[in-house]
Parts: structure tokens; sequence; C-alpha cells
């Protein structure tokens, strides 16, 4: 039987998913398979050469879709967030670890049977880092990847330890092995910062009150921001991300010289976002109610990330700054997408 030749994309129906789906497909280059709990809405299906629905848990769903389908990249989306994870810690280990697992593995098996390296790209996030308090986080400024690794949240240490899965399967699977067995897995991570999409919202994250506020003034709802205005993470425009995944993959593998990389964009504080949503909708209504748990969250992420590797490596440069952004991504497309309903 001749199996498809497709790109996996897991968590296929999540808001990353949905932007790389629709840039792949504009691409052309490939056939998406998209993997997920559940159905991606209609005109990300339409996108993809399959569908399926199914847990990256079960490791006979993931076989099956090996006898169906062969696979030569995987960009594995699927996660359980952090605010999301800490109500069911073990629930989003086995998600975001075993899950991740078993993709590392599919992909080996996947190597071994078509006799070539198999690209794996894995979104990490700023939640690997864990600063002790907003003293330290101030005095820390832009972050190395190598500093500062000690995570607050499961899915944090989820992140942190799936990198170094990755990096274990790449370099050193199964060393012991007489044959001398390589995964011939090529993991590649970019550690991303809070993401802003114009079209979707997140679900579960500790860094939505960003998407939620611009996405509730698009609609002329009031909203209650859980962060105090003083809070500064990194930020980042769905697209930018997309193509990052899109410019890491490609990236031939001599030019790299790490397998997880930072990527910076815009830093503004939830005060700062809160004016710029306020001067778009002179309306909105938008208050702030820290919510002292996820708030500590927040405070343990680093200010800002320093990207020299990402840029040098594999030519990372961010086409939207803050202004950008706000006035030529979300605005027209949040103010279309309220129209269109
Ligand atoms: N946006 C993610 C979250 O808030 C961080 O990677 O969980």
């Amino acid at each position: 039987m001749v199996r498809r030749p497709v790109v996996l994309v897991t968590g296929g129906a999540g808001e990353v998913g949905h932007g790389l789906i629709h840039r792949l497909a504009e691409g052309g280059r490939f056939d998406v398979l998209a993997l997920d709990l559940r159905s991606p809405d209609g005109a990300v299906a339409a996108r993809c050469a399959a569908v399926r629905t199914g847990d990256i848990v079960d490791r006979r769903f993931l076989d099956r879709l090996r006898s169906e389908f062969e696979i030569s990249i995987v960009f594995h989306l699927a996660a359980l967030l952090s605010t999301r994870a800490e109500f069911v810690p073990e629930r989003a280990h086995e998600i975001n670890v075993e899950g991740t697992l078993n993709l590392l593995r599919l992909a080996t098996e996947e190597a071994r049977a078509h006799g070539g390296p198999v690209r794996f790209v894995f979104p990490s996030s700023i939640a690997v880092y864990g600063l002790p308090d907003v003293t330290t986080k101030r005095a820390a400024g832009r972050v190395r990847e190598d500093a500062w690794l000690e995570p607050v949240t499961m899915y944090g240490c989820n992140k942190l330890y799936c990198e170094h899965l990755g990096r274990y399967f790449a370099r050193h699977y199964r060393q012991l092995a007489p044959e001398g067995d390589a995964s011939r897995v090529d993991f590649r991570a970019i550690r991303f910062p809070g993401l802003i999409s114009a079209f979707t919202l997140p679900s579960g994250g500790t860094s939505d009150y960003a998407p939620e506020m611009i996405h509730a003034a698009a609609q002329g709802k009031p909203y209650t921001c859980f962060v105090r205005e003083d809070t500064r993470i990194p930020f980042m425009a769905m697209p930018d991300a997309i193509e990052a995944l899109l410019a890491l993959l490609d990236a031939p593998p001599s030019s790299l010289t790490r397998r997880v990389y930072n990527v910076a964009a815009f830093n503004p504080s939830a005060g700062e976002l809160a004016s710029m949503v306020r001067h778009a909708f002179p309306d909105e209504r938008i208050t702030f109610e820290p919510d002292l748990r996820r708030q500590r969250i927040v405070d343990s992420w680093p200010e800002d990330v320093d990207d020299t590797a990402a840029r040098r490596d594999w030519g990372f440069r961010p086409a939207y700054d803050v202004e950008r952004t706000f006035h030529e991504y979300l605005l027209p497309n949040v103010r279309r997408g309220v129209e269109g309903h």
C-alpha cells in the first residue's frame, strides 16, 4: 500500500495551528495532515489534505496514522497551556510530555521507514523561565536561553523537559545500543513569547490578557484585566510566529548552533496595551483587578528575551513591532471580524 506523504500538524485546531495551516496552504509546498482532539474549523479543515481527530497520548491511534501517511516533517503544536494546566497538572503532564514523547517516537519510526531525517519543529515558551520575584525580573532584563530555567508552572516544566527530550532524541538516542542507533529526528524548538492573533483567541494561557483585551474592545465588551498595569512580558504577532516556525524548519542543519531559540518582538506593559486599546476604542472600559495567583506566574516570566542566536543562525527578524501589530494587523482584522459576524 502506498502511504500518502504529508506534513503532520498536531494541535491543528488550536491558535498556532490555525495560522500555520493557512500559511502552509498558501505556500503550496506541503500537504497537511491536521491532528487534534476536535476538528479544526471548516476554513482550516478545507486547507488540509487530511484531518484526523484523536489523542496524542494514544499510541495506537498514532500507529494507525503511520499506516496511512508518510510523515517527513512534524509541527508538534498540541499542548495544554499554563493556566489550564495548573488545574489538572497530571493530565497536563500526560498531554505535554507523554504526548511529545509519542510524537518523537513516531518521528523516529518514520525516519527509519523512509530512510531520511524527520524535521521536528516544537513551540516551546517563555514559561520555561522562572524568575523568583519582580525585582529580579526587572534587573534580569533580556534573558538568554540558558539563564533562569526554574519554571513555576507545570506547563513550563513540561516545555523545558520536552526541549531536553528533543535534544536527546536528536543527539543521544539509544547511545549504548550495539548497532549505534541514531533516531534521525532533527529537533528544533522556538521559545515563543505570548502570541496575539487577530483571528482567534487562546484558551487556557496566562499571557491571554493581551489578546483578550483587544478582542473584547473590538466586540464592545468591557474587560477586566487579571494582571497589574505594570506587568511586562514579551509578545509577538501571530504572522511573525508562523514565519519563525517556517524559517527554523528551512534552516540548514549546519547553520544551527543550538536546538532551542528565543525569539522576541515587543514587550508593552499591560497598562501600555490598555492605552493603545483605549485610543483605538475610546468607549472601551478596561479595569485592572489582578488575580494574585496568575499574577505570580506572569511575574516569573522575563520582561524580555535575548534572541541574538535566532537572528544570527536562521535570520529571524520580526516584521511586526507593537505599532504595526496594532494598526496594520490587529485593528483592521478584528474590526472586519466583528462586522463579519
Ligand atoms: N501563552 C502561553 C501561556 O500563557 C505561554 O507559552 O500559557
